[in-house]
């Protein structure tokens, strides 16, 4: 019971902030993206990351809301190093043009955060025509990480300081279709259901983990990649379910996390020396913690993998 605060084998429990479980942490020298870091827990890992002294590049689809996270951030830690790119991962040329900037901007990267998220409750396509909470939860996130991974090995490399990439997924990563993941009707209206289409969304970050870790087991490459369930807390991530938002800001945010507590998961995995060559495996309350078997299933991080590609490469 997170309300408890058992702590786990890392010395944290649910009860953590992103301060607690980062406090002593050294982490300039270091340079991070957070993608969706406008608000909740993508803004509250932004600023302590920047309190420890790494470089953050939030990727955000708002440069405005971004703007003003950043002069939060700035007004609290006037030497904090951050900066405000345009980003939105339910596009897959938005992706490539982010890509495509950060690799011209000349600036390593030894984390890549991908936290940004949606729910929906109605079934929509994104511009390329990809059902949205697959297209921005995963996809974008998929083709950002393909596309920023050579700059992350070359700072691995150069700076002989591993690369870390954290994939914030959930525990809805169980809510699942019958089928599994339904490849062949990804897109179809008729078969939609919101909560399995995200749930299959959170699901597809894990496998994407697990996918890169075999393959940077394989090449040597000294990257590691995990992903975690933040929550639940009380974030804008309900905006779209009145009822469930309702219930979130009123009477949840007295017995669900709240945001600093929520971040905590994602700092830690993306900065404690603890986590030091740890990779392919899940965390919540910033300990690991168990998955479904899907979610273990290395054949299906395999052929999503396949299937993601062909999506992204046209
Ligand atoms: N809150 C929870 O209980 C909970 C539980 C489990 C997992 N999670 C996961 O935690 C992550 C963060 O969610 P949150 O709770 O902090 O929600 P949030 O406050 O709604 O933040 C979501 C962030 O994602 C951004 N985003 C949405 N669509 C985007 C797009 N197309 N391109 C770029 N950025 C986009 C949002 O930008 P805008 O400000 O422009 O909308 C916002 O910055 C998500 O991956 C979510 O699935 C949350």
């Amino acid at each position: 019971m997170w309300i408890l605060g058992r702590k786990g084998p890392s010395g944290f429990s649910a009860r953590s902030t992103a301060e607690e479980v980062t406090k002593g942490i050294e982490g300039s020298g270091l340079t991070a993206i957070v993608t969706g870091a406008t608000s909740g827990i993508g803004a509250e890992t932004a600023r302590v990351l920047a309190l420890h002294g790494v470089h953050v590049v939030m990727a955000v689809r708002n440069l405005d809301s971004g703007g003003k996270v950043k002069e939060e951030i700035l007004k609290n830690i006037p030497n904090a190093k951050v900066d405000v790119m345009e980003l939105d991962l339910s596009s897959l040329a938005s992706v490539r043009k982010f890509a495509n900037e950060y690799k011209s901007s000349g600036l390593p990267l030894n984390i890549l955060i991908n936290n940004a998220g949606v729910m929906s409750p109605s079934f929509k396509l994104s511009q390329d025509k990809i059902e949205l909470l697959f297209a921005t939860n995963h996809l974008g996130h998929f083709l950002l990480t393909n596309h920023l991974l050579e700059i992350m090995k070359t700072t691995a490399f150069e700076s002989k300081i591993e690369g870390r990439i954290v994939n914030v997924s959930s525990m809805a990563h169980q809510f699942m279709y019958k089928e599994g993941i339904p490849f062949d009707k990804i897109n179809e209206e008729s078969s939609y259901n919101s909560k399995y289409a995200y749930g299959l969304s959170k699901l597809a970050n894990i496998l994407h983990t697990n996918e890169l870790t075999r393959r940077f087991n394989e090449e040597g490459v000294e990257i590691t990649a995990n992903s975690l369930n933040p929550g639940p807390i009380a974030t804008n991530l309900f905006r779209h379910y009145n009822i469930i938002d309702g219930l979130v800001s009123t009477v949840g945010k007295y017995v669900i996390k709240n945001v600093s507590q929520g971040a905590a998961t994602t700092c830690y995995v993306a900065l404690h020396p603890q986590m030091k060559g740890v990779s392919g495996n899940y965390f919540s309350d910033s300990n690991i913690s168990k998955r479904s078997s899907l979610a273990k299933d290395e054949e299906l991080a395999k052929k999503l993998w396949e299937f993601s590609m062909n999506l992204t490469e046209t």
